[in-house]
């Protein structure tokens, strides 16, 4: 069988397949899952240390078809990050790194603007066993009113000074992942990376609103009104755009660039095949 095994920032990766954060990284029993299926590394959904005031609604995607063919070309969400208990987190990342040792796991943090928070998010973390750290500087609907996720994720000078916050308490790999809803991503690459990230991740998904003329299929939630973000193929070559421009960004060698949003549609696509 061939060879797939791959190192990344230290990490060694059975093979280079990652899932990226979201509902296939919601809880152990799907992370497990991936893994049993042979996928090198996952992602968490992102996870912060007061569950309780993120609070998710019902239904929460809408899917924009084309006119002709009726295929689904983009998907529209509104959903938050984790809205379970962090202290069940950190035990199901005991329960997975005691079964998977072999696997990395990689948590997705995101916090507000306070550095005790992120100082104590990753010590717990990483008293859990997780082999690594995505920071979420990234999700457009996710918390903007605690100055979370993009919302901080889009200032450069706050970036610098909460990725090293971040690089100040971690001792594992740590990534930030950039919002592509800016117009130079460029800066907030070489603000993550200037204070001594060791990867960004590309990118989060696209801010838009999918109204009821364009198929949308939730119209009672989706009506136009609320913001969501947006991935699929109607806009993958804007998302794309976003990953070649990265490296002139980099002060530094050695730095891991990880591009998502590639998937065209909506459809199951075959697992990776068992573990080598
Ligand atoms: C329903 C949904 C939930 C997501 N939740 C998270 C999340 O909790 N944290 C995060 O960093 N990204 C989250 N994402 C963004 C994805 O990780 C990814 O960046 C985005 O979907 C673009 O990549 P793709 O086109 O390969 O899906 C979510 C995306 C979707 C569609």
């Amino acid at each position: 069988m061939p060879d797939l095994s791959t190192v990344v920032n230290g990490l060694k990766l059975p093979n280079p397949f990652v899932i990226g954060s979201g509902p296939p990284g919601t809880n152990a029993n799907v992370i497990g899952k991936a893994f049993d299926e042979g996928w090198g590394a996952v992602i968490c959904k992102t996870i912060s240390l007061e569950a309780d005031k993120v609070v998710n609604v019902q239904p929460r995607y809408a899917r924009l078809r084309s006119r002709e063919s009726n295929e689904i070309i983009g998907w529209e969400n509104i959903e938050l990050i984790s809205d379970r208990e962090f202290s069940t987190w950190i035990d199901e990342f005991k329960q997975l790194k005691d079964k998977y040792p072999d696997r990395v796991l990689i948590a997705s943090i995101m916090e507000e603007y306070r550095q005790e928070a992120w100082a104590e998010i990753i010590e717990r973390c990483e008293q859990a066993g997780v082999d690594a750290f995505e920071c979420n500087f990234s999700c457009p609907h996710g918390l903007p009113e605690r100055k979370m996720g993009s919302a901080m994720g889009e200032n450069s000078d706050i970036l610098a000074e909460v990725c090293g916050w971040v690089m100040d308490a971690a001792t594992v790999p740590v990534w930030a992942k950039m919002t592509p809803n800016v117009t130079h991503i460029e800066d907030p690459v070489t603000a993550a990376l200037c204070v001594g990230c060791h990867g960004v991740s590309a990118i989060n998904t696209i801010r838009s609103v999918i109204g009821k003329d364009q198929g949308i299929e939730h119209p009672q939630d989706l009506s136009g009104t609320k913001i969501g973000t947006q991935r699929g193929s109607a806009t993958t070559g804007s998302r794309l755009s976003c990953c070649p421009r990265w490296p002139n960004a980099s002060a530094r060698g050695g730095v891991a660039g990880r591009g998502r949003g590639y998937r065209q549609t909506g459809r199951r696509g075959p697992a990776p095949g068992p573990a080598p």
